[in-house]
């Protein structure tokens, strides 16, 4: 049995990790309309993996007896001025989403409700290192600016930068 106020703030992480899925999609689709087709490869990937987040969650609050909602999204943001742009946009995006799931755990503890709180630790690991892949592909761009071969060596490596991520 979780609490409704603990159902209402899973469900909010549902909407916040499908709205990263789409925002994810329009950079990737943005990327590949421009060029950058290792960026675009990296946004598919990540809108993937935001999708997956908001299945886990899906099926958490199910199986636990309550009931999840599926929302309705906000518009993602779909033009652009730059890569760097996009990867600011990532970065933001992230720290919407840890920012939420901070809240959560704080309620969990106020409520009391361990199980949730175990749970959510999960997405706790998983902020913590997204944000920090973010903030390790914006740091590049203070080397790269606005060079042309600079962002063309950037496209065919992102790949390697998003190794290490599990
Ligand atoms: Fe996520
Ligand atoms: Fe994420």
């Amino acid at each position: 049995m979780i609490s409704k106020t603990i159902v209402e703030a899973l469900n909010s992480q549902i909407k916040l990790e499908a709205n990263a899925s789409m925002q994810y999609l329009s950079m990737a689709s943005w990327a590949e309309i421009n060029g950058f087709n290792g960026v675009a490869n990296f946004f598919f990937g990540q809108s993937e993996e935001e999708r997956m987040h908001m299945i886990k969650l899906v099926k958490f609050i199910n199986e636990r007896g309550e009931k999840a909602v599926i929302p309705a999204l906000d518009k993602s943001k779909s033009e652009f001025d730059s890569l760097q742009d996009i990867f600011t946009t990532f970065l933001e995006s992230e720290e919407t989403v840890t920012n939420n799931v901070n809240k959560i755990v704080f309620q969990c503890l106020e409520a009391k409700d361990y199980t949730v709180h175990n749970f959510m630790q999960w997405y706790v690991s998983e902020q913590a290192e997204e944000e920090a892949l973010a903030r390790t592909i914006l740091d590049k761009f203070k080397i790269i600016g606005s060079d042309k071969g600079g962002l063309y060596l950037f496209d065919r490596d992102i790949e390697n930068i998003a190794v290490n991520k599990e």
